[in-house]
C-alpha cells in the first residue's frame, strides 16, 4: 500500500494521481492512465524515486515520461534516478539545458498518456524554463501558481512581470472548475482548481500587473539553502556524492550550505566545538527525526568526530529512505584543519531559515493566503504585505 499516509489517490476525468508530499513542502505527482497502464511522473523530489517505485511496481504500471516543469532550486530533482530506475524518458522545456533530457518540450506540444494527450504550456516567470501541464481538467502547475501563494521571481532568471504574464494569460485562462496541482504546499493542502485561486488567492486580487510587480519586488525570501548546489545537481544530473572531503565542505558552508550539515555528536561534543549554523541530531534521536531530516535541504553532511558514526548514520538514513546524505571525510577535526570555522566552548543554538521558492504575500487586506514556513526553503513566494 502506498507509505504516504493522508495523500489519496485522486481520479480526475478517468485519470489517477498520486500526490507526493515532502516535508520540505515540494509536491511531485504520479499521473496514471488505468486503461493502458502508462504513466508519467512530475517534479518527483530525490527522496520520493523510491516511493515513487515502489507505487508504480506495486500496481504495475508503465512510467513513460518523467517530467521537471523547471529547473529547482530548492531541492534535488529526483528525475533522473527515477528516469534510470524505470527506463522513461525525462522532459523538461527546451530552455532548460539539464543534461540528460531526451525530450525538450516546447510551448503548446503534448505528451501522449494512452490515448490522453496532456498539453506542455510554456509558462516563464519564476524561472526562464517553467511549463506547466494541462490536461484531463487539471492543471500541474509547476510552481508558477499555488495554492493561496505564487512563486518568486527573484532568482535564476526569475522576472515577476512574466509570472504574471503567464498566471493571467496560461493559467487564468483554464476553466473555473480545473483542478490545481500545484509544484509546492506547505500547509499540506492537497488540491486547489483555477476558480477558487481566482476568487481568493491574495496576489490574483491585485490591481494589475504593476501592483503585482512591486508587491512580488519588494520583499524576497532569503535564497534556498544550497542554492548553487542544487543547482549544479538538477542541471548536470550528478548524483550527490556518499562523501565531501573537509575542503569541499568548507566551500560549501561559506556558500551558505551550513544549515545542511547535521551534527550527530554528544551534545558535550557539540558545546567543545562545533560548525555555527548546522544542525544538532543526537545519535539516539536519529530514529525519531527522519521527518526532520528530510526537511533539511540537500545534500545533507553527516559530520561526526572523525567520519565513522555519520558513515553509520548514513547507512541507517539510506535504508529508511533518505536521499541525498554524504559524510564528512575526517569530520569536525579535518573540518577544523581544512581552515573551516568551528565555534567552541558556546552553546549551540538553532539554525537561522532560509529562503523558500514562495513570494510573500500582496497586499491583499487580510485576503486567506497561507505563507510558507519561514524555515521551508521553497520556491513560494512569501505572503504579500498587508495593506
Ligand atoms: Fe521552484
Amino acid at each position: 500500500m502506498p507509505s504516504n499516509p493522508g495523500i489519496p489517490r485522486l481520479t480526475i476525468e478517468g485519470l489517477h494521481v498520486l500526490p507526493l508530499a515532502h516535508p520540505q513542502g515540494c509536491r511531485g505527482y504520479l499521473v496514471i492512465d488505468p486503461e493502458s497502464r502508462e504513466a508519467l511522473a512530475v517534479d518527483v523530489h530525490l527522496d520520493q524515486v523510491h516511493e515513487a517505485v515502489h507505487y508504480l511496481e506495486l500496481d504495475d504500471w508503465r512510467l513513460g515520461w518523467v517530467i521537471d516543469t523547471h529547473t529547482h532550486a530548492d531541492h534535488p530533482s529526483g528525475a533522473a534516478a527515477l528516469a534510470a530506475a524505470e527506463n522513461a524518458v525525462r522532459v523538461a522545456h527546451r530552455d532548460a539545458d539539464h543534461a540528460g533530457v531526451a525530450h525538450l518540450a516546447e510551448d503548446d506540444s503534448s505528451l501522449t498518456l494512452g490515448d490522453r494527450e496532456l498539453r506542455v504550456c510554456y509558462a516563464p516567470g519564476h524561472t526562464p524554463d517553467s511549463m506547466v501541464l494541462v490536461g484531463a481538467g487539471a492543471v500541474f502547475s509547476g510552481d508558477s501558481l499555488l495554492i493561496g501563494a505564487v512563486a518568486r521571481a527573484d532568482f535564476i532568471g526569475g522576472d515577476p512581470g512574466t509570472l504574471y504574464d503567464s498566471i493571467h494569460d496560461v493559467l487564468l485562462a483554464l476553466p473555473d472548475e480545473t483542478t490545481l496541482f500545484p509544484g509546492h504546499d506547505y500547509a499540506r493542502r492537497l488540491t486547489s482548481t483555477i476558480g477558487e485561486e481566482r476568487a481568493s488567492n491574495p496576489w490574483l486580487q491585485l490591481n494589475g500587473r504593476d501592483a503585482f510587480v512591486d508587491a512580488l519586488s519588494a520583499n524576497p525570501p532569503p535564497e534556498p539553502a544550497n542554492m548553487q548546489a542544487l543547482l549544479r545537481l538538477n542541471r548536470e544530473g550528478r548524483p550527490i556524492p556518499p562523501r565531501f572531503s573537509a575542503a569541499e565542505t568548507v566551500r560549501h558552508v561559506r556558500a551558505g550550505g551550513a544549515g545542511t550539515i547535521l551534527d550527530v555528536r554528544t551534545e558535550a561534543e557539540i558545546q567543545d566545538a562545533h560548525i555555527p549554523g548546522s544542525k544538532l541530531i543526537l545519535l539516539d534521536e536519529i530514529a525519531g527525526r527522519i521527518e526532520e531530516v528530510l526537511a533539511t535541504p540537500a545534500p545533507r553532511l553527516l559530520l561526526c568526530h572523525s567520519g565513522q558514526r555519520a558513515e553509520s548514520v548514513r547507512q541507517y538514513l539510506t535504508r529508511a529512505g533518505v536521499s541525498g546524505l554524504s559524510t564528512i571525510d575526517g569530520g569536525i577535526v579535518a573540518y577544523a584543519q581544512a581552515g573551516g570555522a568551528v565555534t567552541r566552548g558556546a552553546p549551540w543554538e538553532p539554525t537561522a531559515a532560509t529562503g523558500s521558492c514562495a513570494a510573500s504575500s500582496p497586499p491583499s487586506g487580510g485576503c486567506a493566503a497561507t505563507p510558507p514556513p519561514a524555515e521551508s526553503g521553497g520556491c513560494a513566494a512569501a505572503p504579500p504585505p498587508t495593506s
